[in-house]
């Protein structure tokens, strides 16, 4: 494994360089998804959930309050809901209300996000053991040991299992169905495939907050790799992707222009991009498929009424 020497003492900053450098370096390029959510990248992304293009949050917290004693009666009285990519833990709190939990484990990537969830929910929810936990979910990490012997629940919302191609979604649902158990259940967001018209516009607002987000990743090789980098030179693209049914973020070069990051030299043409998200939106079939290669049965589908977002329980077999 290549370290970068002035980054070898911090092991996150120096993984984080890799992956920048590998990304930058391939064709097309690209940048992990995963790299958005530092404490301003998770504040965007609160914003983004507040915009009236950006319909998935609204739609899945209707859903969810809709539906929320059908979903709670098919988990097991006294489960621990372990959420994986918990960001404010908002919709936590629809299932937190409805169900019996002994346990709540938010597993996020930006502490700052899982830090402030945890406090707001230890105020709300007094007698609930919380036990937050900072952790990449596509690594290896532990469950905290106080929720063995527990029956579990995962909670996956926000259609976050989209950011991954259909290859990669069905290898992490696999790995949750081997950490959390047979037997255990999966609350999963799900968004559905639907026109252009309302897709682009809910990756590219009128007011930035999405391109912003999306610039966030060049911010953070600025400030936290020191990349001699013009954030500027760059803009945000969203396009649909129909064969692979997913909206791309893409960042595009505006001018010819260069990245120097860790020693290395990027150089770009005008209108050169870097592929920064995949959002894969689905079919119901096509969906169910991906959990069942991945040992889950499906028990209970949620659509709302626009069938614009699904929430679906599932079995670990
Ligand atoms: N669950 C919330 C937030 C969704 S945004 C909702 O439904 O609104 C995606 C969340 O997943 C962010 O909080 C981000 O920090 C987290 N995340 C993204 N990739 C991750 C990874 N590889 N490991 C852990 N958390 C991750
Ligand atoms: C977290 N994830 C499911 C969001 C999505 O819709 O793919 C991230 C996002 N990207 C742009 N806007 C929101």
């Amino acid at each position: 494994m290549v370290r970068f020497p002035d980054l070898a003492f911090d092991a996150a900053l120096s993984e984080f360089a890799e992956d920048v450098v590998a990304g930058l370096s391939a064709q097309p390029r690209t940048l992990p998804c995963k790299y958005f959510y530092d404490a301003r990248g998770s504040d965007l992304f609160e914003a983004i959930t507040d915009l009236p293009e950006y319909y998935p949050t609204r739609t899945e917290i209707g859903i969810l309050h809709d539906r929320a004693r059908d979903i709670c009666a098919q988990l097991a009285p006294g489960s621990a809901l372990i959420e994986y990519g918990s960001g404010s833990s908002i919709k936590t709190e629809i299932l937190l209300v409805a169900g019996d939990f002994a346990a709540y484990a938010p597993i996020d990537i930006s502490p700052s996000a899982v830090d402030g969830a945890a406090r707001r929910l230890r105020r709300r929810f007094p007698d609930l053991h919380i036990e937050p936990v900072v952790a990449d979910f596509i690594g290896d990490f532990s469950l905290p040991a106080s929720l063995d012997g527990l029956p579990r629940a995962g909670f996956f919302p926000g259609s976050t299992i989209g950011n991954f191609a259909p290859a990669d979604a069905r290898a992490l649902l696999r790995r949750m169905a081997r950490q959390l158990g047979p037997g255990a259940k999966l609350i999963i967001g799900v968004d559905l495939r639907k026109s252009p018209d309302i897709l682009i516009p809910a990756y590219d607002d009128a007011q930035g907050v999405t391109a912003a987000f999306n610039k966030n990743l060049l911010v953070r090789l600025r400030d936290e790799l020191g990349a001699e980098i013009d954030v500027d030179g760059f803009r945000h693209r969203a396009v649909w992707n129909a064969r692979d049914s997913r909206i791309e973020m893409h960042l595009e070069a505006t001018c010819p222009q260069t990245i120097r990051v860790a020693g290395h030299d990027v150089a770009f043409e005008a209108g050169e991009t870097i592929h920064t998200e995949n959002s894969c939106k689905y079919g119901i079939a096509d969906f169910e498929e991906i959990a069942r290669a991945a040992g889950w049965r499906a028990l209970e589908t949620f659509v709302d009424a626009g069938n614009l977002f699904s929430v679906r329980v599932l079995e670990a077999q």
